[in-house]
């Protein structure tokens, strides 16, 4: 009885501990964020010069609040998954982590109209702390960001689900076991797989907010017709814990905004009213109360105006 106990106890140790490292070939690259980098990839690839692609800046005063749009459901993301042994591959752009096979993580609602299931996620990054994230939001850098890459069970479509980290000046405790396996990932050579928790990665409260829109892969083949589901709760992290990436083979590997042509972004929460819109490069030109204000401001100093020269 105790010999047996004991045995468990020790396949549970071992199963906790577990990890394995492997070498791999990596593949032949035929684009990169160098020599190779996005403003080359439509020569190669027609798709990244479309008209839907992705990541875009959501510029907030222009997003449109749908009051019908059902609430965006995690499913399993945030209970405690450190038993999950999750499979970390370097592909010479990013560091890949897949799912274990007999783990089905998925994401539904949003007005997805079927069951998306978790195929893998990646990250993005930069040169330093101010910049890294793909989609900006007012303009506005993030250090990283993870997409979580879900394919539809029928029909293979596939939709993203996005989460942005923030800037802080403390260490973010719950992220330091995903970053030293992300420090042991640096170059196509390794592949890890580890157990870990990746719950920490998420808002805990139930119905997250969030942005929606139709895009694109954000590498080559750039290939439209996917949705985007940009969260709007961010994860903080701090410089000291970017340092990682700095070692990394790949030293900064995100595209920049896209052009958002005639698509909208749709939002489940109702956004605050951002008065700091003043740059031209923020500039709203079309519906939102912020873009009204700026309007009625100005039509009242030019009848004012007019009033003086009077
Ligand atoms: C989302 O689904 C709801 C309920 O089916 C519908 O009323 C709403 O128009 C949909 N919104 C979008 C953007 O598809
Ligand atoms: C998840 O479970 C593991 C093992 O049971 C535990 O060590 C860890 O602290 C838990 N993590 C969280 C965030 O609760
Ligand atoms: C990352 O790896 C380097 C080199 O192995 C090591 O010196 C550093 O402490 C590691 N950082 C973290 C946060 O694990
Ligand atoms: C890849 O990284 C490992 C350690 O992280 C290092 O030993 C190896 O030399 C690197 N390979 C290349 C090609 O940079
Ligand atoms: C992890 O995934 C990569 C890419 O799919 C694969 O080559 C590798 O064999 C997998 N397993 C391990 C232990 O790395």
């Amino acid at each position: 009885m105790l010999l047996v106990f004991k045995l468990q106890l020790i396949f549970l140790i071992s199963i906790l501990n577990y990890t394995s490292l492997q070498r791999v070939n990596p593949l032949p690259q035929y684009w990169d964020y160098q020599r190779e980098g996005p403003d080359t990839w439509q020569q190669r690839y027609n798709a990244c010069n479309g008209r839907a692609q992705s990541p875009i800046n959501i510029r907030t005063c222009l997003v449109k609040y749908d009051k019908n749009l059902n609430p965006l459901c995690l499913n399993d993301f945030m209970v405690n998954t450190s038993l999950y042994v999750w499979n970390f591959t370097h592909n010479g752009h990013t560091i890949v982590v897949y799912p274990p096979t007999s783990v089905r993580l998925s994401i539904t609602g949003a007005n997805l109209s079927e069951i998306f299931y978790l195929v893998q996620f990646h990250f993005h990054w930069g040169y330093n702390a101010y910049q890294g994230s793909e989609h900006t939001i007012d303009g506005i850098k993030y250090p990283l960001e993870i997409h979580f890459v879900h394919e539809a069970q029928f029909s293979s479509s596939l939709t993203v689900l996005c989460v942005l980290f923030n800037l802080q000046v403390d260490d973010n405790p719950y992220i330091n076991d995903l970053l030293s396996i992300l420090n042991q990932t640096r170059n196509a050579s390794i592949a890890i797989e580890k157990q870990i928790d990746i719950s920490p990665l998420f808002p805990t409260f139930f119905s997250p907010r969030f942005y929606r829109y139709i895009g694109s892969l954000t590498t080559p083949p750039c290939t439209e017709g996917i949705i985007w589901i940009v969260l709007a709760s961010t994860v903080p992290i701090s410089e000291n814990q970017l340092k990682i990436f700095i070692d990394n083979s790949v030293p900064s590997n995100f595209r920049d905004p896209q052009k958002l042509n005639s698509r909208n972004i749709l939002v489940n929460f109702e956004p605050e009213k951002n008065l700091e819109v003043n740059d031209d490069y923020n500039k709203c030109i079309r519906r939102s109360s912020v873009c009204i204000e700026q309007r009625s401001i100005l039509l009242i100093s030019l009848v004012l105006f007019i009033f003086i020269l009077q």
